[in-house]
């Protein structure tokens, strides 16, 4: 019997070959395809935030809406929106849940003709500061005083416990979301220190409670800047600083600053209080950050990583507090490693 020639079985296998490592690689890259939507679909699934492209001044897009929109005229908004309950309301504005073209929006209405400066300073930097940190704005009208913008189900960041608390909500209630809520704050008010209109400061932020009704939580789980009435100019290199408000503040959740410096018994003159920068808003962020970082498992390791930057935000000293930068890069430090150290149940499952 005459053998087959080596060659023919070699140049057989020569043929085989790059189909089964095709197969092969085909196979691979659909595992680490799948993986990859795996992951983004258990682990991160606020994230999926990213993406759209912002609209240009002048426009908006939220929700399924495949393009950008001009903002909503007067006549638009007279015609279009359909005002259906009362869900907030503050010292300037009294917001409704509203519709327009089927779609849940807030409409804001001016309280009182006393608050029109603060509700058109508000408007003035909802319109200049559109970015992933700020409510989306979709419509005004400054004659009938009414400011419409992305209506956010869950509220404010008041509601953040009970919000958490549902069933519903309880695989994002762990301390890894909780940190990136933190990150989002943190995110805004670096936002706000490095803004395309300078360095602005959050002033209507005297207590916790008041600060966390600024602040809206979105579907995603991620925080967004609604109430901009007391954004104030902070300019170093021209020596403008800010006073938030003309009465006198109480408390250890402001900055010490922003206390009357002159003892009890010199009665309190709004002429003679020393005015302030930024940094208040940096003392305030241990604060925010524990409320956001709340109770459960997890949270004070997180606390006790976080300890030496939030010990730096205290600092008598204003401008020995870091910046919102600083904290940023320290909390995304302290993410990264115990994310390394504790893998998620998601990655656990993979
Ligand atoms: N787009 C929105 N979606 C859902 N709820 C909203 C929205 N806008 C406002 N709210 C609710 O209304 C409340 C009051 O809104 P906002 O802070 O803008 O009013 P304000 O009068 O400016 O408040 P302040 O007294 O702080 O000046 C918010 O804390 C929030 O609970
Ligand atoms: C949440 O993310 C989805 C998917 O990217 C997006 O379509 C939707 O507009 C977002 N919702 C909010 C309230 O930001
Ligand atoms: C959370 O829910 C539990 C039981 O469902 C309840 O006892 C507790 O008071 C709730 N906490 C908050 C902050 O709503
Ligand atoms: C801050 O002041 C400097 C010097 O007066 C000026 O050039 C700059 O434009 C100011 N910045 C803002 C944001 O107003
Ligand atoms: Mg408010």
């Amino acid at each position: 019997m005459e053998r087959k020639p080596p060659e023919s079985r070699q140049g057989l296998s020569h043929r085989e070959v790059p189909r089964v490592v095709g197969l092969l690689l085909t196979m691979a890259l659909l595992n680490a395809l799948l993986y990859l939507c795996l992951d983004q679909f258990f682990s991160s699934p606020r994230r999926s935030t990213e993406g759209p492209r912002p609209c240009p001044h002048g426009y908006f897009k939220m929700g399924q809406m495949r393009n950008c929109s001009p903002w909503l005229s007067c006549q638009e908004l007279r015609t279009e929106v359909r005002q259906l309950k009362c869900v907030g309301e503050g010292a300037v504005k009294r917001v409704f849940l509203s519709e327009w073209k089927e779609r849940k929006v807030a409409l804001s209405r001016l309280t009182s003709p006393e608050m029109k400066d603060d509700f058109l300073h508000g408007l003035q930097m909802l319109k200049s500061l559109q970015s992933k940190h700020i409510v989306t704005l979709l419509g005004y009208c400054e004659e009938d005083n009414t400011i419409l913008t992305e209506y956010h189900p869950l509220g404010s960041l008041s509601n953040l416990e009970e919000t958490l608390n549902l069933s519903k909500y309880q695989n994002v209630n762990t301390w890894q979301h909780r940190l990136q809520l933190a990150m989002d704050y943190v995110g805004i008010i670096n936002y706000l220190h490095q803004s395309p209109l300078g360095t602005r400061v959050m002033c209507d932020s005297n207590d916790l409670p008041k600060t966390l009704s600024q602040y809206l939580l979105t579907s995603n789980f991620s925080i967004v800047a609604n109430d901009l009435d007391a954004l104030p100019l902070v300019n170093h290199s021209s020596g403008v600083f800010v006073k938030c408000g003309h009465r006198e503040l109480h408390g250890d959740f402001v900055a010490p600053e922003q206390l009357w410096p002159f003892g009890e018994h010199t009665a309190f003159h709004d002429d003679l209080m020393p005015s302030y920068d930024e940094k208040i808003d940096i003392w305030k962020i241990p604060d925010v950050s524990s409320f956001l970082l709340g109770h459960v498992e997890g949270s004070d390791m997180v606390r006790f990583h976080l300890f030496d930057i939030h010990k730096a935000c205290k600092s008598q000293t204003a401008a020995e507090r870091p910046t919102a930068q600083d904290i940023l890069d320290t909390y995304q430090k302290v993410l990264n490693s115990l994310g390394d150290a504790v893998p998620s149940q998601t990655r656990e499952m993979l």
